[in-house]
């Protein structure tokens, strides 16, 4: 009783003694549920949080004449240094088959503009056998631990609000043919959705609203989870990061593991160049000195549009969300103590809310904020950061909408033409369209060849090749 009179003395103190407001009429289950809630949120967080964000919209502003456009190693293929690239190549390689590397998604996202039902590493995404996000990492993965003969760790980051239902696909699934003590799966810290006036919500009478506290809530939750411990112990160095949403990543990449260790780099990324100037991606900059990454809607359109005397745009270096980090500078990001945390970002939501009536029910317009913290916001705080351009045909396409750009369909259709490309490579004839689209649905699983190269060898391996005919899966 005590415990309780001095958490609702606290909540009080912060304005916030509504989360208690229906304490005489809950059950022993609901107010233990309401209690160990509460008692896990940081009011002096939420109070600062809503300071600058809600109540006032003391956004830091940018000075923009100080932006420039960031540097990075061009593609051997666009115009780098292939030797260089080579050298990147090597040292890569001789890294990911000492076990230094592990690979880590980040899944607890809620999807929303896809409108799932589930984790959306869940959703089937290839073009055959309409093998999941998930499913397809893991073959990866397979791929990886054949070509430099041991396993790696995978480290899955979900949120609470999926990740009963993430475990339950892996092991209804066996873990794809991993190793489960190899797939590492971890929750993110959860924030609570605050109204208009800083009143945080109420998703029911004993359920404050929360949710996942963005991707960049990975660095802390890798501390807190015990990961970056296991990670120490098992003497990994270096942890290649990317979304669930885009299957086509080359996230086990010699090239980008190599330049990362070559220039003692904390927090490498990959960036591909817009495919127009005003395309919704963050932009790669260098600002007082810091590598930083200017989220699309930050950057005014003359800057998005600026172009250099070649025509080009000056700031075409566009984010994707693929990144390598060393594991000692997410340590000190992320670790309790840190003192180099990430901002948070406001975003205005629809959120599910308590009635009058006594029912949660989703209001038709926004009606509160949630915070969220950004990965990309470590990029500053990195030593030698390190952008490298990739082809976006080999690693980018998400699955981020239900219809139109970045959709099922539209990663449907560039995973058809990037396994058309390597057929062709392999010197094999394939009937494809003026965008490079077969015109037969064909698949190749990635435990087989994990890109152009290694398709090349292993289907030159084969005794017997099959006929390329609608509906081919090449495993
Ligand atoms: P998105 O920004 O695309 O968000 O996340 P989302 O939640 O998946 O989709 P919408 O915006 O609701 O439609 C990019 C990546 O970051 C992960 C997602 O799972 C995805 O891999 N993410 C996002 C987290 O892991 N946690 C978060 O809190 C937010």
């Amino acid at each position: 009783m005590d415990n309780l009179q001095s958490v609702i003395d606290y909540y009080e103190q912060y304005g916030q003694g509504h989360v208690f407001e229906y304490w005489d009429t809950l059950d022993v289950s609901s107010r233990q549920q309401l209690l160990g809630q509460a008692q896990n949120i940081d009011l002096a967080e939420i109070k600062k949080l809503v300071d600058i964000h809600v109540l006032s919209e003391s956004k830091e502003a940018i000075d923009y004449a100080q932006l420039s456009p960031a540097p990075y190693i061009p593609h051997y293929q666009k115009g780098g240094d292939s030797m260089l690239w080579a050298q990147a190549r090597e040292l890569g390689n001789d890294a990911l088959a000492s076990g230094k590397v592990a690979a880590f998604t980040v899944a607890g996202g809620q999807g929303t503009r896809l409108g799932y039902n589930g984790p959306k590493g869940t959703y089937p995404v290839s073009p055959v056998t309409k093998a999941s996000l998930f499913e397809i990492f893991a073959a990866k993965l397979k791929h990886a631990e054949k070509a430099y003969g041991s396993p790696f760790y995978w480290f899955i980051m979900t949120s609470l609000v999926n990740h009963q239902q993430t475990e339950d696909f892996f092991k209804k699934h066996q873990y794809f043919g991993l190793k489960d003590e190899n797939v590492r799966l971890f929750t993110q810290g959860l924030m609570p959705a605050v109204d208009f006036e800083g009143k945080m919500i109420m998703e029911s009478k004993s359920k404050v609203a929360m949710s996942p506290d963005g991707h960049g809530g990975s660095l802390r939750a890798l501390n807190r989870s015990g990961s970056i411990d296991l990670m120490k112990d098992q003497g990994i160095e270096i942890l290649s990061y990317w979304q669930v949403d885009n299957p086509l990543v080359k996230f086990i990449d010699p090239y980008f593991v190599g330049f990362h260790v070559q220039k003692g780099s904390e927090m490498s990324s990959k960036m591909i160049p817009k495919a127009y100037p005003k395309e919704k991606v963050g932009h790669f900059c260098m600002y007082q000195d810091n590598m930083v990454v200017v989220e699309y809607s930050d950057l005014p359109d003359e800057y998005q549009e600026q172009t250099d005397a070649e025509g080009e745009l000056s700031f075409k270096a566009g984010s994707v969300a693929i990144h390598m980090f060393d594991v000692d500078f997410i340590k000190r990001m992320g670790g309790e103590d840190s003192n180099e945390s990430l901002p948070f970002h406001k975003a205005v939501k629809k959120v599910p809310q308590l009635t009058a009536a006594g029912t949660t029910e989703k209001p038709s317009e926004p009606n509160g904020v949630k915070f969220e913290m950004f990965v990309f916001d470590a990029l500053p705080h990195a030593k030698n950061p390190v952008v490298i351009e990739a082809n976006r045909e080999d690693d980018f396409s998400p699955v981020k909408n239900a219809e139109g750009v970045d959709s099922p369909e539209s990663c449907e259709r560039d995973q058809l033409k990037m396994f058309a490309r390597w057929l062709l490579a392999a010197g094999e004839s394939i009937a494809v369209d003026e965008t490079g689209l077969p015109a037969i649905k064909i698949e190749i699983d990635p435990s087989f060849a994990y890109d152009e190269q290694s398709f090349v060898e292993a289907w030159t391996d084969l005794d017997e090749k099959p006929e390329i005919v609608d509906g081919l899966v090449i495993r």
